[in-house]
């Protein structure tokens, strides 16, 4: 394992898409439960080695409000993985001060994985190490969804009018309002879509897309990824003449 060069520009957010456990699956003759639970034997070693590299935000897309259409059996597999997952990893996150956080609407998820969101949150949530995001029932589209809802519905109690509506207000009813807009978006299996991820937080993220399956990425991919990052120069509507002054 290469380490990264000293004062790298480090992403302090990375979302990730983790894609492929199906396709690992089947390329090793297993069922597709399978490929998800080395999927998720996966997360402990990304996020070990985010926090060496000094990422402070991960945010991974375990379960979109679009999953929930896939068979039966695979959701409720994923959900009890999910809530192993999490029993399984509470002490480590402790030990190593991970907070644990969400994004998504949680209350649809069945009531064990709903307890033990909620317990892990509360045991973890004096930590500032690094943050766990997991995107649970989440999408982009959802997401906006019921942010309009919530403003119309303060417009209708005279809480706010047309005035107050900024993208600072939008953002701020967004479910990561307490959380930094991803730096870097990494995809892996190939696959190069957003899939309503993120949509609005992505608006300046750099794009990463790998052919490595979810199962297979590890520490040395995160490595190349973020190397690659801190080789990109991220203008913000600027030019790059104006992005070297400020330097
Ligand atoms: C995409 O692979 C992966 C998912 C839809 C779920 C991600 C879940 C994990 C990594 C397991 C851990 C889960 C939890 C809930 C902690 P895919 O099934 O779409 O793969 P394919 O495109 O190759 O079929």
């Amino acid at each position: 394992m290469n380490a990264l060069k000293e004062n790298m520009n480090v992403p302090q957010h990375i979302a990730i898409i983790m894609d492929g456990n199906g396709r690992w699956a089947k390329q090793h003759n297993k069922s597709r439960i399978e490929g998800h639970k080395k999927g998720a034997q996966q997360i402990k070693k990304v996020l070990d080695g985010a926090r060496k590299f000094g990422v402070k935000y991960i945010t991974l897309y375990a379960f979109s409000s679009e999953n929930w259409n896939r068979p039966k059996v695979e959701v409720s597999a994923l959900m009890h993985l999910l809530e192993k997952s999490i029993k399984a990893n509470e002490k480590d996150f402790i030990k190593n001060e991970v907070r644990f956080e969400t994004i998504g609407d949680i209350s649809a998820l069945p009531s064990y994985c709903q307890k033990a969101i909620a317990k892990i949150k509360k045991s973890t949530q004096h930590f500032n190490k690094q943050t766990l995001i997991l995107a649970l029932n989440y999408g982009s589209r959802d997401e906006i969804t019921r942010v309009v809802k919530k403003l119309i519905t303060s417009a209708e109690n005279n809480e706010i009018s047309s005035k107050d509506i900024t993208w600072e207000c939008i953002q701020q009813n967004l479910d990561t309002a307490h959380i930094p807009d991803p730096d870097l978006i990494i995809r892996t299996s190939g696959e190069k879509r957003l899939s309503n991820y993120l949509m609005l937080q992505a608006a300046y993220a750099e794009f990463y897309f790998t052919d490595i399956l979810w199962p297979d990425f590890d520490e040395q991919h995160l490595h190349d990824a973020i190397q690659e990052y801190a080789n990109r120069e991220r203008r913000y509507g600027l030019t790059s003449e104006q992005i070297q002054k400020q330097c």
